[in-house]
């Protein structure tokens, strides 16, 4: 039997990405077969998130129970990577000295080399360092595990918004080379994904020089509507400065571009966002969008939101929820300010009681929510082109598929050939997470 591997992923979809491509890079150099058992597992990577303090607590939780499978079988090897990895550094083996290897977000293609020094006595194996070009460099020919697929277009950030830890965690930022984007695309396109989605931290300011002239998120998203097979395009995570015209002029020229956009706005309020250093106004923010629904009328907008920054008053709420009334937000996120080490709001006086914090992200989300019901509700009877992603969780006699906005929609067929393909569904019935239509059309 080959080596087993257990990859465990935490927090956003670079995360996901990037265990996908560890274990590809596994599968490549030591053979690995991957197990979604960790009690059967040889190698468990823990792949982790930094960004809010709950998500550091739960990777040394998780580290205490699988301390108990190293006590049963001790050549099992156990990683912690990702940017729990980055932050903690060796601290890590402080508390839980039976880890193995600790690599972080932009060094997870030595993985198999830290394994192999994790049996040198002596030796310890960690390597936490940024070589972002050498890690794009060493990606593996991409393997498609369904009609949808992300395509890492850039790694780290350089907004340093004061909140936040990931410029610290995964490097200052780095655009990919386009060649290699354009190629990824192509072969993920021979197999079959129909669907894409760039992501990066900030994948708005994707800069690189390209045959004389520089290609920006615009110019990405024009030449890859162009690859054979590719019918659906999404990008995340940008960031409202670098919404630059050329990228909302995309919107009237790639169809394939969807009409949902995941922008992270924060708050309402300007003087918390100077405090953010967002560098943004709210008026700056609206206009944006107006821009884009010119082009787009029915264009969705989700955004990412941080009650309770310190200093927050009832007033600055207030205008975020003006704002989130004002825009209508589809689908989004919030979340209660948590302070990351070594970032600078960490250091600001918070006086905001976390009961209040507490209140206002119920009463935030509780218009969220309504706004996303709503939404859901408004697609009954409407017919939405759908790209069909797999067999329904549901039952085996139907399939999945999503709206533009990224709704799940279940409707009866056997047929799996219909899988990576776009047809019209009419709705019938919206729930709270998912929408239940029926097939009209597909050639
Ligand atoms: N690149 C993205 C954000 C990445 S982090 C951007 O441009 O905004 C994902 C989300 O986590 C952020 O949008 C923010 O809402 C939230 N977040 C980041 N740091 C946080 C912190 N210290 N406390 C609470 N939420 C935070
Ligand atoms: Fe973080 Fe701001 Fe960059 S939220 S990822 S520093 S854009």
């Amino acid at each position: 039997m080959g080596t087993k591997l257990y990859i465990k992923t935490f927090g956003c979809q670079m995360n996901e990405y990037d265990s996908q491509k560890t274990a590809d890079i596994l599968k490549n150099e030591r053979n690995v077969i991957v197990t979604d058992n960790p009690d059967d597992a040889d190698i468990i990577l823990l792949n982790t998130c930094s960004i809010r303090e709950k998500a550091e607590e739960k990777v040394y939780s998780d580290l205490g129970r699988l301390r108990k499978l190293k006590d049963k079988n001790p050549k099992l090897k156990i990683g912690v990577g990702g940017c729990v990895a980055t932050q903690e550094g060796l601290n890590i083996k402080k508390r839980a000295p039976y880890v193995d290897l600790i690599y972080g977000p932009q060094t997870l293609h030595k993985v198999s080399g830290l394994i192999d020094k994790s049996e040198i006595k002596g030796i310890k194996a960690i390597d936490i360092t940024f070589p972002i070009e050498e890690k794009f460099d060493s990606l593996p020919d991409p393997v498609s595990t369904g009609p949808t697929s992300f395509v890492s277009i850039m790694e780290g950030c350089s907004k340093y918004c004061s909140f936040c830890v990931v410029p610290y965690t995964r490097g200052e930022e780095v655009s990919r080379d386009p060649e290699q984007i354009f190629n990824e695309v192509a072969r993920l396109a021979e197999q079959g994904v129909s669907e894409i989605t760039f992501i990066g931290q900030n994948v708005n300011s994707y800069k690189m020089p390209y045959k004389g002239r520089f290609l920006r998120l615009s110019d990405l998203i024009q030449i890859t509507s162009n690859i054979e097979g590719i019918e659906r395009i999404r990008y995340t995570t940008s960031h409202p400065l670098d919404m630059t015209d050329d990228l909302i002029e995309v919107y009237r020229y790639v169809p394939q571009l969807v009409s949902h956009l995941h922008l992270p706005v924060q708050s309402g309020s300007n003087e918390i966002l100077k405090r953010m250093k967002r560098n943004y106004t709210t008026e700056l923010f609206e206009e944006i969008i107006y821009k884009i629904k010119e082009i787009r009328p029915d264009l969705r907008v989700s955004s990412d939101f941080i009650v309770g920054f310190p200093g927050e008053s009832q007033q600055d709420f207030e205008e975020t929820m003006s704002l989130v009334k004002k825009i209508k937000f589809d689908s989004s996120y919030s979340f209660i300010y948590s302070a990351r080490p070594g970032t600078p709001a960490s250091k600001l006086n918070d006086e905001t009681p976390m009961e209040e914090k507490k209140e206002r992200l119920f009463k935030l989300q509780s218009t969220l929510d309504s706004f996303h019901k709503g939404y859901s509700e408004a697609l009954q009877n409407s017919i939405q082109r759908c790209l069909v992603t797999g067999v329904s969780k549901k039952s085996t006699g139907q399939l999945q598929a999503r709206t533009e906005c990224n709704r799940v929609v279940n409707f009866d067929f056997q047929n799996h050939s219909l899988i990576g393909k776009l047809v019209d569904i009419k709705i019938n019935e919206a729930y709270s997470n998912s929408l239940q239509g029926t097939l009209i059309e597909y050639n």
